[in-house]
């Protein structure tokens, strides 16, 4: 079990030193949220900004790319600790091909799909894919609610990830706190993200290492 802090509720003023207090705390991964006000409507950051972190972390980079003709800036994103490329099924008609491109550039394939998107949408990827986001909040902004509809997608991808024998990794991304975190996990979630809970909080190391706990 992974967590990836995402960096979209940092202060990002204090951006380099937020993420050395999540690092210190021991967090995995940094998820890396970047919107372009047309797929979702809202814009936060590019590849500028994730790289200005590149030496000054060691943690990997999860990138989520919430954001139409990813193809067009996918090798943008690519660094040496980029681990994880993930682009919406939603915003991709050419899904196959977009994956190809993802680990034609040296990273880890991953596919996202929004609260309304059926599993089914998948089911001849599967076998290309390194992972799969589920969304528990409609993409475009920290801090909303979790939609509890996404934890029968997990339990049920879980269930498709035993049956065909699948090396894909789950992620859940939206409205994580201490709370629910457990409930997620046990689904077979291994990779969590959370972005308000942690970077809102009074001692952001402090909450990292209560997520921690609950792992
Ligand atoms: C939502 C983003 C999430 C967001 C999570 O569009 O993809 O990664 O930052 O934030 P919280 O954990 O606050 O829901
Ligand atoms: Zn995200």
């Amino acid at each position: 079990m992974r967590l990836a802090p995402s960096i979209l509720s940092s202060d990002f003023s204090r951006l380099g030193e937020e993420v050395e207090e999540i690092e210190k705390a021991g967090a995995h991964v940094i998820h890396v949220d970047v919107m372009d006000g047309h797929f979702v409507p809202n814009i936060s950051y590019g590849a500028a900004v994730m790289k200005s972190l590149c030496g000054k972390t060691a943690l990997p980079f999860d990138v989520h790319l919430m954001i139409e003709n990813p193809d067009q800036y996918l090798e943008d994103f690519v660094t040496d600790q980029t681990e994880y490329i993930t682009v919406h099924q939603e915003a991709c008609p050419h899904l196959h091909r977009t994956l190809q491109h993802i680990k034609g550039v040296g990273v880890k394939a991953g596919v996202a799909l929004n609260p309304a998107t059926p599993l089914s949408v998948l089911d001849y990827v599967l076998e290309e894919v390194d992972l799969i986001l589920i969304m528990s909040v409609n993409p475009g902004f920290g801090g909303q609610k979790f939609i509890p509809s996404a934890l029968r997608k997990v339990q049920e991808l879980e269930e498709i990830r035993r049956k065909r024998d699948c090396g894909f990794v789950i992620e859940i991304d939206g409205g994580i706190n201490l709370q629910n975190v457990k409930k997620v996990t046990d689904a077979g979630v291994q990779l969590v993200v959370a972005g308000s809970s942690v970077f809102g909080a009074e001692n952001i190391g402090r909450r990292v290492n209560e997520f921690l706990e609950l792992f």
